[in-house]
């Protein structure tokens, strides 16, 4: 009798921008054999479904569907994007109050259909959702994942490649601590062929005028998603990227590394909160966390990015 060898079953919760968006990209990648758009509102998930559905003679194989919370049986992952997002001027701290609401909904009627799959919390803040999912749900540490600085980190390897004109994938760069703004950069340990980014860009670099502007590459970085939702309301394309580069981590068992945001279990003295480092990623979901080298004040920035998180958490009676 044939097995089903890889039946990849993937449950996305929340049926907006991010979440369709992210349904698209998983389509596109291939590397999801089914998908289950779930949403309070059935008819935009009936919609989002259909409107994909309409495409699959142009991808491998895949069944999208709409569905609820019982659709969540057997999914290897569960993406949770539902929630308030952000408006022009607004925090993603400001969603707390709303989401936490939200989460207190989702996660109890997700857990009763599938608490063996790995969770990617989306929703804003997501480092505290991540933190709250973790309490909530009683998984463990490695499944439940925050999508974290992922995309910040993106940014920030791109405006440092369109710096010195190479490729991002070779530029190796990480923004770690809250996905907001008290994320930090972690300037001495970027490189570029394994040469520090100052060095490469005095000595090496044909793009740019032998130093790097950290500054102004920081600020976008941090500001860039104030700046797109002032301009076409909502971000949704890299951060849909970021959760597909994630679920292929897992599915594929890679053993990439990626600042997903996790539970923090005493790195650099942070407990109590998650946030987002080097982290190890396979089947297994975040089976290592790595404490690197940092200098005392990239040390102290991530300490201050979690208190942060936790006084706010504490305030919100989590
Ligand atoms: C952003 C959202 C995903 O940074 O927080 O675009």
């Amino acid at each position: 009798m044939f097995t089903n060898l890889t039946h990849n079953k993937i449950a996305v919760i929340g049926a907006g921008n991010v979440g369709s968006t992210t349904a698209y990209a998983l389509m596109i990648s291939g590397i999801a054999s089914e998908i289950v758009l779930i949403d309070i509102d059935k008819d935009k998930a009936m919609g989002e479904a259909m409107d994909l559905n309409h495409g699959t003679a142009f991808v491998k194989p895949v069944i999208v569907k709409h569905g609820d919370y019982s659709d969540c049986q057997e999914a290897s992952i569960i993406i949770i994007t539902a929630g308030a997002n952000q408006k022009p001027g607004e925090t993603r701290l400001d969603l707390l109050g709303r989401n936490i609401k939200i989460y207190k909904d989702i996660i109890p009627n997700t857990i009763k259909y599938n608490d063996k799959a790995i969770y990617i919390i989306v929703t804003n803040p997501v480092d505290i959702l991540t933190y709250v999912t973790w309490k909530m749900s009683g998984l463990p540490v490695s499944r439940v994942i925050g999508s974290g600085t992922v995309l910040d980190t993106s940014r920030f390897r791109y405006l440092i490649s369109q710096q010195c004109g190479i490729a991002a994938r070779n530029v190796h760069a990480y923004i770690i601590g809250e996905h907001g703004d008290t994320e930090v950069p972690i300037w001495s340990l970027s490189n570029i062929v394994g040469i520090g980014i100052d060095e490469y860009c005095l000595n090496y670099c044909r793009n740019c005028d032998r130093k790097i502007n950290k500054e102004e590459i920081f600020f976008k970085v941090k500001n860039a998603a104030y700046e797109i939702i002032e301009k076409k309301g909502a971000t949704y394309y890299a951060v849909g990227l970021a959760i597909r580069r994630i679920v292929e981590g897992i599915l594929r068992d890679e053993n990439s590394i990626m600042t997903v945001s996790s539970v923090m279990q005493g790195y650099y003295g942070v407990h109590g909160i998650a946030l987002s480092l080097p982290s190890v990623i396979n089947r297994k979901g975040v089976s290592a966390v790595l404490e690197l080298p940092l200098t005392q004040q990239e040390q102290q920035a991530f300490y201050n990015s979690g208190e942060r998180l936790k006084k706010l958490l504490m305030d919100a009676g989590g």
